[in-house]
């Protein structure tokens, strides 16, 4: 019997894919950078059916690339050639919300957007949330220790995280989602799965802790001078708001090429250099203590503020729209990266000549959340000269301290320039780790990992 006959086995015919016209679209990543080609697809339905196709894999020597909804951004979910890509679609079961812990155990699979509105009617939110909301799966921000847009407040994905229910590289089923939040019996192996990007585990279901449902709301859109007077401002916007959620940056080349891609207006009469986005939230209206705080605020070109629903969206769509006007303009190449908050300014000046030096063609759009230091760096016109480009940003940012990876993950796009953010100790430490878990190599191979 071939791989693909005890697949249909295990599965039934229905969640064994083989025709290239479906397997296509599991193939290329969401930016088009990287692709793949899988043996087949397969959508197993729960934890019993994730160990079956494991060991089934296991057998035949195949490896497997985990997938949830294909929105990564470092080429990790797309498959090494002949692998067998597991898409975890099928596990998107939402158990009820245990509202006395603050709690939810849900299907690797679910979206966020499904997890929040289940969350939601109780009065209870998920921490993290970001634009790829419909389509991101809660495996998937796990694996990838998500960030997003209100770390600031609630910080990672792997801060979300109660507890985890996973099928190791043998089929062997982990399950710890009892969700006591003070459980100290040893080696964390819950924090352990989060960011370990497939290569460690294929995880089924997720004990989430929630937070307050909060609908006092209000969005600022604040254009500034310049890097320096943007981390000036959330600085005292963080020390004067304990309401503050959101705080994100984006530049003028960025939100000109957000509108040629869109029918959204101009914000202000005037263009400027530099924009603030900022979101406080709590249980009343915190419009009031937001317009203060701007009030007093020094290097404020321009300000509007939103509190209604509508408003708000509107505000956000010049922030969130960034990553869809990128790709609407051709393939990118995406450096998510951090810095020390001190250094941000300087970075950021430094970024444009590290990079056409190398690409002169190369336009590079810049935007993130300001108060992690986390700069998304998109350059295009440059795919021919990726290799090149990257090394150029990761060096710059690795001599300021900071890291290759703020929230996207290594995955295939920068492994080779893991060494400028872990030491070699920590390198040898991972390897041991992944050796003890998965001593053949099977899940996931070519993320995360440099060549050994
Ligand atoms: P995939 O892309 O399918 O997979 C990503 C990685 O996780 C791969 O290594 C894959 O093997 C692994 N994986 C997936 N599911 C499992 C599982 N069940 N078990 C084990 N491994 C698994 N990211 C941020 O951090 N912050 C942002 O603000 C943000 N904004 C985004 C906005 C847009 C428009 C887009 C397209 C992406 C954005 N991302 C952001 C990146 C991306 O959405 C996140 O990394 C997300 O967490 C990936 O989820 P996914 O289900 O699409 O995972
Ligand atoms: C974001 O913050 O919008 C993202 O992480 C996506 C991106 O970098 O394009
Ligand atoms: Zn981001």
């Amino acid at each position: 019997m071939t791989l693909e006959d005890q697949l249909v086995e295990a599965l039934g015919a229905a969640h064994v894919v083989t025709d290239p016209e479906v397997t296509a679209s599991y193939e290329t990543d969401w930016t088009g950078r990287f692709r793949g080609s899988a043996r087949c697809v397969v959508r197993p339905g729960d934890a019993g059916q994730v160990a079956a196709v494991v060991r089934l894999c296991g057998d035949a020597g195949v490896p497997i690339c985990v997938q949830g909804g294909n929105t990564g951004l470092v080429g990790a979910s797309v498959p090494v050639d002949g692998a067998v890509l597991l898409s975890t679609a099928r596990m998107s079961s939402l158990a009820a919300v245990d509202e006395v812990s603050a709690q939810v155990t849900v299907g690797a699979g679910a979206t966020l957007s499904a997890v929040q509105a289940h969350v939601r009617p109780t009065g209870l939110d998920v921490g993290v949330d970001f634009a790829a909301r419909d389509s991101c799966t809660v495996g998937g921000m796990v694996a990838t220790n998500a960030g997003g847009e209100r770390v600031l407040r609630y910080g990672t994905m792997r801060a979300q995280l109660l507890g985890v229910e996973a099928v190791l590289a043998d089929g062997t089923i982990v399950s710890r989602l009892g969700g006591l939040p003070k459980d100290n019996t040893g080696y964390d192996v819950v924090s352990l799965l989060a960011g370990s990007e497939g290569t460690l585990g294929v995880l089924t279901r997720l004990r989430l802790r929630l937070v307050p449902l909060l609908a006092g709301r209000a969005v600022a859109l604040v254009a500034v001078n310049d890097t320096g007077a943007a981390v000036a401002l959330v600085r005292m916007l963080r020390d004067r708001l304990p309401s503050l959620e959101a705080a994100e940056i984006f530049y003028a080349e960025g939100l000109a090429l957000v509108r040629s891609q869109s029918a959204l207006p101009a914000p202000f009469d005037q263009e400027h250099p530099a924009y603030v986005l900022v979101e406080c939230a709590q249980r009343v209206d915190p419009t009031d203590e937001l317009l203060e705080a701007l009030e007093a605020a020094g290097a404020v070109r321009d300000a509007t503020v939103a509190s209604d629903s509508r408003g708000r969206h509107a505000l956000w769509a010049y922030r969130e729209s960034h990553t869809e006007a990128i790709n609407a303009v051709g393939v990118p190449v995406k450096l998510d990266v951090a810095v020390p908050l001190p250094a941000l300014a300087e970075v950021v000046a430094a970024l444009p000549d590290a990079i056409t030096a190398v690409e002169p063609r190369a336009r590079t759009i810049l935007f993130g959340h300001v108060n992690e230091g986390n700069l998304h760096v998109n350059v295009l016109n440059a795919v021919d000269r990726g290799e090149q480009v990257s090394d150029a940003v990761l060096r710059l940012v690795a001599s300021y301290g900071g890291s290759i990876s703020a929230e996207h993950g290594v995955g295939r796009a920068k492994r080779e320039w893991l060494s400028l953010s872990r030491s070699a100790e920590e390198i040898a430490m991972m390897r041991a780790i992944k050796r003890a878990l998965d001593p053949r190599g099977l899940l996931n191979p070519g993320v995360l990992l440099p060549e050994d």
